[in-house]
């Protein structure tokens, strides 16, 4: 006879830290219970096994986060395979990144660096990909370096739409309202060049038919010519991210997002859903985006800005509220 508690298995424990949003804790964390000698086969196999019973998919719903704890292993390629089964299982598609402004690299087929700059940049809260029409639902944040008493920070903390909303509606309900009708625009730039790789032929920005890795590492033009690259960069750029570009006389790539700061999670209820703190914070409190990102407007203006109160009103809400 099998002994349950000899199996791995997930035990739900207390998140003391834990936000909470219509009575659900955000996150919801669990550790996985583990002899010392569990190998990740049988891990893979829990894993599987829960997707396909809903269990990630229906914490994520109700909860929004699922924090798993004591996986044991900081391996990108096993973790990888635990994500992998985590997706595949929960019927979830592999998201293509396109339109990054954040250098990132690969690290396995499914993991990216999510931001290279030095630890003394502070990212503020953001959906990511939301300023443009397509976007994920689902993410994964992982650890893959870690020096016991040794690494500091790394942190990846999170913030529920929801309770955000729901925050600034107490806070400037007129305000909150004008924002979820009129919507947002951010005027961006990708160059040519750039020293951090995100030129608008770089792989995570537009340019992931422009150019290829050889098994060296060196980049080779999958396209040749600056006229081919642009329209290549177009179908990316029109697909994914905004029916509204235009090049600059430098060739440079300027794009125009209209969309909207407020949606409906399932019809359900409303979240606030976009990169106004992170953006708003990178403008107006550090000089990081200086050139790439003008200041945010109204989604239905080319002219009128978001006053800087309520901007600071959404970004501190925001800080306030984070898990993590
Ligand atoms: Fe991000």
């Amino acid at each position: 006879m099998t002994d349950i508690h000899n199996q791995p298995h997930f035990q739900k424990i207390d998140n003391p830290k834990a936000r909470s949003f219509k009575g659900n804790e955000f996150p919801i964390a669990y550790i996985l219970e583990r002899s010392q000698d569990t190998n990740s086969d049988s891990i893979l196999e829990l894993l599987k096994s829960k997707a396909k019973s809903g269990f990630f998919t229906d914490a994520l719903r109700k909860n929004g986060a699922i924090l798993l704890r004591n996986l044991g292993t900081t391996n990108p390629e096993v973790i990888s395979k635990y994500i992998k089964a985590i997706g595949e299982y929960s019927n979830l598609k592999l998201f293509d990144q396109n339109g990054t402004l954040a250098q990132r690299h690969d690290i396995t087929d499914v993991l990216t660096t999510a931001n290279e700059g030095p630890p003394s940049n502070t990212l503020y809260q953001h959906n990511e990909f939301s300023r443009f029409t397509d976007y994920p639902t689902t993410l994964f944040f992982v650890c893959t370096k870690y020096e016991q008493g040794k690494t500091k920070g790394g942190n990846t903390p999170i913030v529920h739409g929801g309770e955000l909303f729901e925050k600034l509606k107490a806070a400037d309900l007129k305000k909150l309202d004008e924002l979820a009708r009129r919507g947002v625009y951010f005027k961006q730039v990708w160059n040519l060049n750039s020293d951090n790789n995100t030129s608008w032929r770089d792989k995570y920005t537009f340019g992931r038919n422009i150019v290829g890795y050889d098994e060296k590492g060196e980049t080779f033009w999958k396209v040749e010519g600056l006229e081919n690259q642009k329209l290549e960069a177009e179908k990316i750029v029109k697909d994914k991210v905004s029916p509204l570009f235009e090049w600059d006389s430098d060739d440079n790539l300027v794009v125009h997002q209209h969309t909207k700061a407020i949606k409906s999670y399932e019809g359900k209820y409303p979240v606030v859903f976009s990169s106004l703190p992170t953006f708003y914070a990178s403008i107006a409190r550090t000089s990081r985006l200086a050139g790439r990102t003008d200041l945010i407007r109204y989604g239905d203006s080319d002219t009128e800005y978001i006053p800087n109160d309520f901007l600071d009103l959404i970004l501190d809400t925001s800080i306030e509220i984070h898990f993590g």
